[in-house]
């Protein structure tokens, strides 16, 4: 069975989220269940520099503009690139410019991949064929859409890793995507009187899912929705949430080159090089308390404004915080400033570092993960399974993944991190304090460690769910 894969990242060509590593790591996570994948990503200059492939097909109008399809490699799996220099070939984002702004023609940019998507599903680029057609967020939701208008057997799956980002755009842009103009309403792309891919692709898609169980849950609901929870719940029957896995070649301590010392379960002492690698990447005075990381977005989503006001009290209990992030000026500048007021207890690191955000797994001895929703969430499995102990929000997939120190886990042996309820301060520093307080018992805190790092997150049970979807969709 043959499926393409269509998204506007993938670790390890381009990233810039968890989208990009479960985008990666799918090809070799349905390798095992018969299915082919072939990813289909844009030409960005990063992808352009690492895909030396052949030109095997060519448009000399794909939304307004020359184009063509490059074959390539991505771990070993095929890919396609599309390239379109008039959309693709600029410095800057992904999505947004140097001067943080979006880019003003992201709708063309991600609707002609999404063209090109549904040009080769329905058998337009020779030699490329596919049964299911998988779109992943609303870079790629609007595939599905274009697929709906041409008449052919192949299914579609929409994958929600974020439903904050919908790609909602004005209805003038609407001739402009070649869709017939019966696809102009509540069923097809209109959205509050304007385009919206995500939901043009979660109307069209004969299947939608999502990346955790609790979250496709939560966005029946409005809080979480964020206005297309009624589509959702109108295709409940459509919609699965199926958990994210990691990437053992990518993500095991036991063989990490990004580590000072590399570790098991067996080995745990080890992490004390680690942690001192730690201590010095983030002018961390030395010490044997406890250190806390964050390796994340810094956006409203995460939670970080929370952490900002937990970090007084968070060093008063004797804590350290090593954190490595970017996005917003605002929570940048908090953060610096909460540094300057504790050096040696506080380090940040403002920038993207993929070594980096390894070493800090393997040094810190808890990440904080505090977000308000929460998709599925890869930095608390990292976190387990490296034995940095993931201390989260009860959301999405934080509270899927997590078991939380609770008496009765604890008692059971059955805890792998802490969890705590609501976003608010006191929430969030009732968790760390409880979190201190088990990890003065070495003994009681290593078993929560080598619980998490004895936990399956691979991808064999996921694995085996997407391909079971697709069995699914394609016999019916
Ligand atoms: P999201 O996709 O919402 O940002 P996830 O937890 O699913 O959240 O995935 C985030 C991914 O990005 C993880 O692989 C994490 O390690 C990585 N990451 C986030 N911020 C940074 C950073 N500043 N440097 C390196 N890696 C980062
Ligand atoms: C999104 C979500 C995150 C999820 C990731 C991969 O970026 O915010 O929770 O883990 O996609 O599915």
């Amino acid at each position: 069975m043959k499926v393409l894969s269509v998204a506007s990242e993938a670790y390890p060509l381009v990233k810039t989220g968890g989208l990009a590593d479960v985008v990666g790591a799918l090809p070799a996570a349905l390798a095992p269940h018969g299915i082919a994948t072939t990813t289909l990503l844009p030409g960005y200059p990063a992808v352009l520099t690492q895909v030396a492939g052949a030109a095997i097909h060519r448009w000399r109008d794909l939304l307004g503009n020359e184009a063509r399809l490059l074959k390539g490699e991505i771990d070993g799996h095929p890919l396609i690139v599309l390239d379109a220099p008039a959309l693709f070939a600029r410095e800057g984002g992904l999505y947004a410019g140097p001067d943080g702004r979006d880019w003003p023609d992201n709708w063309r940019r991600f609707a002609a991949l999404a063209r090109a998507a549904a040009e080769i599903a329905r058998g337009g680029v020779k030699g490329l064929t596919c049964d299911v057609l998988h779109a992943h967020d609303w870079q790629a939701a609007l595939a599905p859409a274009y697929l709906r208008y041409a008449a052919t057997p192949v299914k579609s799956v929409v994958t929600i890793h974020n439903i904050a980002f919908q790609g909602r755009f004005d209805a003038e842009i609407f001739p402009e995507l070649g869709m017939p103009a019966s696809a102009w309403g509540i069923d097809g792309v209109e959205y509050y009187g304007g385009v919206g891919f995500l939901k043009a692709g979660l109307a069209a898609a004969d299947a939608i899912t999502t990346v955790s169980p609790t979250y496709a849950r939560e966005i029946l609901r409005p809080e979480f929705g964020m206005g297309l929870d009624g589509l959702i719940a109108a295709r409940a029957a459509q919609v699965h949430g199926i958990v994210n896995g990691i990437d053992p070649a990518i993500w095991s301590p036991g063989d990490d080159p990004a580590l000072a010392a590399r570790y098991t379960s067996r080995t745990l002492a080890r992490r004390a090089t680690n942690k001192r690698a730690v201590e010095a990447a983030f002018a961390l005075t030395a010490g044997d308390g406890p250190i806390f990381t964050v390796v994340s977005r810094l956006a409203w989503q995460k939670g970080m404004d929370v952490l900002i006001a937990c970090l007084d009290a968070l060093v008063d209990m004797g804590g350290r915080l090593a954190l490595l992030g970017s996005g917003d000026a605002e929570l940048e500048s908090a953060l610096h400033d909460a540094a300057a007021r504790h050096p040696g207890r506080i380090g940040v690191r403002i920038g993207y570092d993929e070594g980096l955000s390894h070493l800090l797994q393997g040094g810190a001895d808890a990440i904080v993960i505090p977000s308000r929703f929460e998709p599925c969430g890869l930095t608390q499995l990292y976190g387990l399974a490296y034995g940095c102990v993931p201390i989260v929000a009860r959301t999405g997939g934080l509270a899927d993944t997590i078991v939380d120190a609770n008496v009765a886990a604890l008692g059971a042996q059955v805890a792998t991190g802490f969890q705590f309820d609501g976003v608010t301060p006191d929430a969030l520093l009732f968790a760390l304090r409880r979190a201190i307080d088990v990890y003065a018992d070495p003994a009681a805190w290593q078993a929560i460690q080598r619980r998490g790092m004895k936990a399956d997150f691979s991808w064999a049970a996921s694995g085996a769910a997407y391909a079971a979807l697709y069995r699914g969709l394609s016999e019916a």
